[in-house]
């Protein structure tokens, strides 16, 4: 089976949005004095989450913001998670307040996340922003990383307007699977959202025009879930045993059987370097929008 579908390039393409960001901090910076502020909170040690929390934090420092991290010990009372997070809300310098997800056990998500001021919520995860995404009000809401970064890349390879096209959106997380479908439905695609209870999912995946996978599990999308010359958008990232690569060696793979779909597909992401990149650079672009909003600037569109 011979690889036929284009490889959509996110780091390239996240390389391209970090370099817009950081063009356009620079510029508000000599403009009004006003440097972009990131403020990343995690709790315990989970050690996934420290490297992305690590990688957000470095990133927001090339992009020349200020760039703060928060490390607070699993132990640590809910109450006082939400006394820093109400500390960021009130500090000037902070535009954008990330609260790393899973919280640990003990500590109310909700609670957490839906006590960051809506108008710092670059994660786009507090329901004021959720609610703006679903009616439609772009210009006042943040749009979670994840899909944002995936409707990028789909926009790349279909364009902007997408009607005609079926789309369907496997996973129904409020974090990607319905932020994703709202994203797409504003596209004008014909959205299908899709889940592990879902009736020959194969089948309808088949369907998809778009496909974007956000299951989280490694390689569940196979041949048969794809339609020749669909765009296959694959959001998963799971750690498997790599025994090829040594003894106790592992390797990323998402959600999709890459190697089978590509030879299907028209265009298809890699993991990594599909997905993962986007949504960190959206990150840094949702943090500047903040920052432009709050100085009383239009923001750049991503
Ligand atoms: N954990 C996994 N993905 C995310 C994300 O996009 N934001 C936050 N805050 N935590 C996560």
């Amino acid at each position: 089976m011979g690889e036929t579908a284009r490889r959509i390039d996110g780091k390239a393409s996240a390389a391209r949005i970090v370099a817009e960001v950081k063009a356009a901090a620079q510029a508000l910076r000599s403009e009004t004095g006003t440097q972009a502020g990131l403020a990343v909170v995690i709790v315990g040690e989970d050690p996934a989450s420290q490297v992305y929390v690590a990688s957000k934090a470095k990133m927001a420092t090339e992009c020349g913001f200020k760039s703060v991290k928060h490390v607070l010990p699993a132990d640590t009372a809910q109450e006082d998670v939400v006394a820093l997070v109400r500390d960021l809300n009130a500090d000037p310098t902070i535009h954008g307040i990330l609260v790393q997800l899973p919280l640990p056990e003990g500590i109310d998500e909700t609670a957490v996340v839906q006590a960051i001021a809506a108008d710092k919520d670059v994660d786009g995860f507090h329901l004021l922003n959720v609610g703006r995404l679903s009616t439609g009000a772009r210009d006042e809401a943040f749009v979670p990383c994840t899909p944002a970064g995936s409707m990028i890349l789909i926009r790349e390879v279909l364009g902007d307007d997408l009607s005609g096209l079926a789309a369907v959106v496997v996973g129904r997380s409020n974090i990607v699977g319905k932020p994703m479908a709202q994203l797409l439905l504003a596209a004008n695609a014909t959205v299908t959202i899709a889940h592990s209870r879902t009736k020959d999912l194969a089948a309808v995946c088949r369907a998809a025009d778009i496909l974007v996978a956000a299951v989280g599990r490694p390689q569940m999308l196979g041949a048969d879930f794809v339609k020749p010359g669909a765009v296959v958008i694959d959001v998963g990232i799971n750690r498997i045993p790599a025994p090829e690569k040594g003894e106790g060696a592992s390797r990323l793979v998402g959600d999709v059987d890459y190697a089978a779909a590509s030879a299907i597909a028209g265009a298809i992401t890699p993991v990594p370097g599909g997905v993962g990149p986007m949504t960190i650079a959206l990150l840094m672009a949702n943090t500047l929008v903040s920052a432009y909003r709050m100085s009383g600037r239009t923001p750049p569109r991503f």
